[in-house]
């Protein structure tokens, strides 16, 4: 079989989306032929391959980072070229996605799982299985199934046994092997240490526009 991965992160190679995907590849080793893309965020020759080869796919896996509570705006023209060369190939690759967000809780993806289903639900693809992420920028500090990565890998094998059987089910919410407070402390010390490196104070953070 096919796969298609197409990874919507504006990051690219170095993102926890590319990882994500990455490590997805591996567990679908000798089950398919997996083909990794990056969405360009204007119309390219890059994206048009993309939709070439997900047109012609058994599934199609799409990984992006939460902006804003929703899909990244750089995905966007890549999605659109995706969803006319299916129509006009009139193929029906099995859509999976893979979201992750900065926040801790993993439920924070959700809104945004659901505008992919609806997208492919507008373009006649069959919903397969959503991976929701939280805690996304933790993605990389272990190897995946190990350590804090170990609920990251049950839910991985997971996608990767459904991709390989063309099968689907509920979104997996997947939060890391590691404290809810211990991860807010180590974000707050980061952004406590960037307002230093920039001449501001911790107070700062807090500051508003209308404040100022
Ligand atoms: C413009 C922007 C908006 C974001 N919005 C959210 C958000 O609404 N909720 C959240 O939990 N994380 C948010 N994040 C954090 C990213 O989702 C998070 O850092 C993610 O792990 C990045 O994944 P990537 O490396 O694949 O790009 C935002 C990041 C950026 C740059």
């Amino acid at each position: 079989m096919n796969v298609v991965l197409v990874c919507g992160s504006p990051r690219r190679k170095t993102g926890n989306s590319a990882f994500l995907l990455d490590a997805l590849a591996r567990k679908l080793e000798g089950r398919a032929e997996v083909e990794l893309r990056h969405a360009v965020a204007r119309p390219s020759e890059e994206n048009e391959r993309t939709a070439e080869l997900a047109a012609a796919s058994d599934a199609l896996v799409v990984a992006f980072p939460l902006y804003v509570d929703g899909v990244p705006a750089s995905l966007h023209e890549a999605l659109e070229r995706i969803g006319e060369r299916v129509r006009a190939a009139g193929t029906s690759p099995r859509l999976y996605v893979v979201a992750n967000n900065g926040f801790y809780d993993a439920r924070q993806n959700a809104l945004a799982v659901e505008m992919l289903w609806l997208w492919g639900d507008a373009h006649g693809l069959p919903r397969g299985r959503a991976v929701a992420v939280g805690a996304g920028e933790m993605s990389q500090v272990a190897p995946m199934g190990h350590g804090p990565s170990k609920n990251l890998g049950r839910a991985f094998d997971r996608l990767a046994d459904d991709i390989a059987a063309g099968c689907g089910g509920e979104t997996l919410f997947v939060e890391p092997n590691f404290p809810r407070f211990l991860y807010r402390l180590s974000a707050h010390h980061m952004w406590r240490k960037q307002a230093k490196a920039n001449g501001l104070k911790p107070r700062d953070l807090k500051r508003r526009a209308f404040d100022a």
